[in-house]
């Protein structure tokens, strides 16, 4: 059984910890947040130890791996402090936000050899896993394009988290679809159109992009654009949603999770079941939980992961540019390839 600490008790490690619970293969025995009552409140749920400050956890703990799912712009340090700490680690999305924080995150990895998974959902879904295949397989015929929409409801900037102000809908919502596209074209992004609009956030004293609309053209020429939309209202009837294609010579893929699959009415309430997570004979499975425990074979099998770091990074880079060309009134930027 894998001893997990979990770095950041807010909605994404309240997640994880759920999916963690009862899992043959991991138990969090630790939680850490600079807010004390946040680590203490999951600390109690898991019957782990509380810490406020991640290298007190480090050294205080004997953890063979780490998930961090602090806000966007703070994943360096932690990231650090686990690397030379020699944990395994599962990073949640972005990568990074500032490319200096990524070129030493990258460096402390290489360093200290660590094993790290990224916290890229799609990679774990059967929709995307299908695309993946699609692609691979040959029968698309050459990709030539994709185009990708992510939204969230207004909720999500405006009442779910505190920091929406220092992050984007692009770092947001886009890092997911951005990492999805490398992963299925596998190949290397060259250059970056994007514009963003400000408005409704601003207006509600929230400083950043509504809407951010972006161009990635890959090394083929294959073009694939994508939409991050965070002020979806709040009466739409999902709370986040997802559309994506792929198209080749030969065929097109697609998938909308926009789109309720199930949908439930009662006399006082119209809601829309989940079907990503859930118990068969009170063993959890599903989204998840698939990547934790894909996680815990990789590091028990030593074996590679599905979504490595180098793609977080490769990722990162794209976002980079995507906030390079808004600043720049939609200047075509170039990507460097290193
Ligand atoms: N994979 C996904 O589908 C998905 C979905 C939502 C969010 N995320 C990502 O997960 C990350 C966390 O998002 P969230 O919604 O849980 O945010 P959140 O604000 O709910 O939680 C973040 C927590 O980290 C804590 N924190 C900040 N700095 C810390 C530090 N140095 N050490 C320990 N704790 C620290 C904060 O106090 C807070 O409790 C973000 O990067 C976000 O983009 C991923």
């Amino acid at each position: 059984m894998l001893k997990l600490g979990i770095i950041g008790c807010g909605t994404m490690g309240k997640a994880h910890a759920a999916s963690a619970k009862d899992s043959s293969y991991v138990r969090v025995t630790a939680v850490c947040d600079v807010f004390p009552e946040a680590a203490k409140s999951l600390a109690e749920q898991m019957n782990a130890a509380a810490y406020t400050d991640v290298q007190t956890m480090l050294d205080k703990e004997e953890l063979d791996a780490v998930i961090i799912a602090t806000p966007d712009g703070l994943h360096a340090e932690p990231f650090i402090a686990c690397c030379k700490a020699k944990k395994a680690i599962m990073l949640e999305k972005p990568f990074a936000t500032d490319p200096e924080d990524g070129k030493r995150m990258i460096a402390a990895m290489k360093e200290n050899g660590n094993l790290v998974q990224m916290a890229h959902l799609f990679r774990f879904l059967p929709f995307y896993i299908n695309m993946k295949n699609a692609a691979e397989s040959g029968e698309l015929g050459e990709l030539i394009s994709s185009s990708g929409t992510s939204i969230d409801r207004i909720f999500v900037p405006t009442k779910m988290l505190k920091w929406a102000g220092k992050t984007s809908p692009s770092w947001f919502l886009l890092s997911h679809l951005i990492d999805a596209i490398l992963w299925i074209f596998a190949e290397k992004p060259v250059k970056v159109r994007a514009t963003g609009i400000k408005k409704k956030l601003v207006s509600m004293g929230i400083d950043t992009y509504d809407v951010v609309k972006a161009e990635v053209t890959l090394a083929s020429g294959a073009v694939c654009s994508f939409e991050g939309n965070w002020i979806y209202p709040n009466s739409w009837p999902i709370m986040a949603g997802v559309m994506m294609s792929v198209t080749g010579t030969e065929g097109t893929i697609s998938t909308n999770t926009m789109d309720p699959i199930m949908q439930k009415g009662t006399a006082s309430e119209y809601s829309i079941p989940g079907i990503l997570e859930y118990e068969i004979g009170g063993y959890r499975v599903g989204l998840r939980r698939n990547m934790l425990e894909a996680f815990a074979r990789t590091i028990l099998n030593k074996t590679e992961t599905v979504a490595p770091a180098e793609d977080g990074y490769e990722a990162m880079k794209v976002l980079c540019a995507i906030d390079r060309s808004m600043q720049e009134g939609g200047r075509e930027v170039l990507l460097e390839q290193d």
